[in-house]
This record gives C-alpha cells, sequence and structure tokens, in this order.
C-alpha cells in the first residue's frame, strides 16, 4: 500500500498475523468504506503490533495521538487489563470511534479528547507507559517532547508513518520535511533508545531511559 514493503511479502505477513477480533474487523471495513480517508488507518500489521507491546511492557495507562476512526485505540484498549486506561486524542474523531468503543467492553477503558493535541497535551497528567503517536506529522517533534515529559521511566512511545512512503529519503514537502527531521531529532537524543522499523509504513519505537 504504500511502497516500502514488496506487496506480496506484506500479504504474506498479514496472513501469518493473528485475525483481527470480529469487532475490530467491522470496524476496519467500515472505515475502508466510509471514513473520509481511508489511508489514515493504522491496520492489523500495527494495530497487532501495539497489543503486543502492550503485554510483553505490562502497559496499564496509553495516550494516543490521533483517534480517526478509533481503530488503534480498540485494538489497544483489548490488550490493556481490566483496570487499564487509554486517552486518545483527536481535533476530529470520527464518529465510527464512539459508535464501536460502545459495542465491546474494552471501549469502556477508552476516554476521547476532542481539541489539538498539543493543547490537550497541556492538561494531561502523567505518568503514561506507552504512548502511541499517529496525528499531523508536522507537530511530530512537539508531540514527541511534550510526551517524553509525560512518559515513565522505561517507557516506550511508538510513531506511525516514519518512513513516510519513502519520502524521508529525499524530503520535498512540509510532511516529508517534519517526519523526516524528527527521524533526525530523535536519533541525536541520548535520552531514549530507538529502532526505525520497516513495517508497514515505518514504525519507530523509542524507549525512555
Ligand atoms: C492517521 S490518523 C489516526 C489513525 C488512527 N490512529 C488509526 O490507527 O486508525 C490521524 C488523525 O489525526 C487527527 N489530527 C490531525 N491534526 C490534529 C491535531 N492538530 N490535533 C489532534 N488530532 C489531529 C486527524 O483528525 C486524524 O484523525
Amino acid at each position: 500500500m504504500f511502497g516500502i514493503v514488496h506487496e506480496e511479502i506484506e500479504a504474506y505477513a498479514l496472513e501469518h498475523t493473528t485475525p483481527l477480533p470480529p469487532t475490530l474487523e467491522e470496524l476496519r471495513r467500515d472505515t475502508v468504506a466510509n471514513a473520509d480517508a481511508p489511508g489514515m488507518l493504522s491496520d492489523q500489521l500495527v494495530g497487532t503490533l501495539l497489543q503486543c507491546l502492550i503485554h510483553a511492557s505490562g502497559a496499564k495507562r496509553v495516550l494516543e495521538l490521533g483517534t480517526f476512526t478509533g481503530f488503534s485505540a480498540l485494538m489497544m484498549a483489548h490488550a490493556l487489563p481490566e483496570d487499564g486506561k487509554l486517552i486518545t486524542c483527536d481535533i476530529n474523531p470520527r464518529p465510527q470511534a464512539r459508535h464501536y468503543f460502545g459495542k465491546t467492553p474494552h471501549g469502556r477503558k477508552i476516554e476521547i479528547r476532542v481539541g489539538p493535541a498539543l493543547e490537550t497535551l497541556k492538561t494531561l497528567d502523567g505518568p503514561f507507559d506507552l504512548v502511541f503517536i499517529d496525528a499531523d506529522k508536522t507537530n511530530y517533534t512537539n508531540y514527541y517532547e511534550r510526551c517524553l515529559e509525560l512518559l515513565s521511566p522505561g517507557g516506550l512511545i511508538v510513531v506511525d508513518n516514519t518512513l513516510w512512503s519513502g519520502k524521508v529519503l529525499d524530503p520535498k514537502d512540509e510532511d516529508s520535511r517534519a517526519i523526516a527531521a524528527f527521524n533526525d531529532y530523535v536519533k541525536d537524543d541520548a535520552r531514549v533508545q530507538q529502532v526505525l522499523l520497516t513495517v508497514r509504513d515505518g514504525l519507530m519505537l523509542i524507549r525512555k531511559l
């Protein structure tokens, strides 16, 4: 889809990844059929990886920037324990989010905060164990700085679209330049350990030291 991973390899990886729970499969189909920009969906590989990270790290408090139709938030909520909590922020959460959160008991773990994420971030108290950054690209470095403050020691920040269809190699537009600058910023940051995975459109895992 994004042209980084060979199409057949991407399909093979999906075939060998745990299938989505039924409500998530329904939400995925609804997003593809009806949402304004279905390409924004993080989808099964990223969603399942987020679940594994939550399980492996024992995360209980999760923050997400970029709700869209609620797919990644609901995937993560499935992985959280009963007393887990997820705050998801969006300037314009799509109607599917609330609808599908209401269809499963895991939705009760999720709170939606509506508004520009930078403003919302000023109102939040940490610590969070895991943060998923997937909102507007031009603010990635600003989001990262604030999220690092809100993150518990050893906590994880996961950042989507960090290869941006490969455009980071020769960034020509504002979003590409912002993502490339963000990747360089993290590379030089001694406060963290990071790995840029070539999963889907690029996924950066960042661990706070
Ligand atoms: C890529 S989508 C999120 C996809 C979602 N995480 C998923 O996996 O389905 C990006 C979202 O960021 C939101 N967004 C854009 N600018 C924003 C801002 N300044 N503050 C908060 N959200 C913003 C958009 O409305 C959009 O829903």
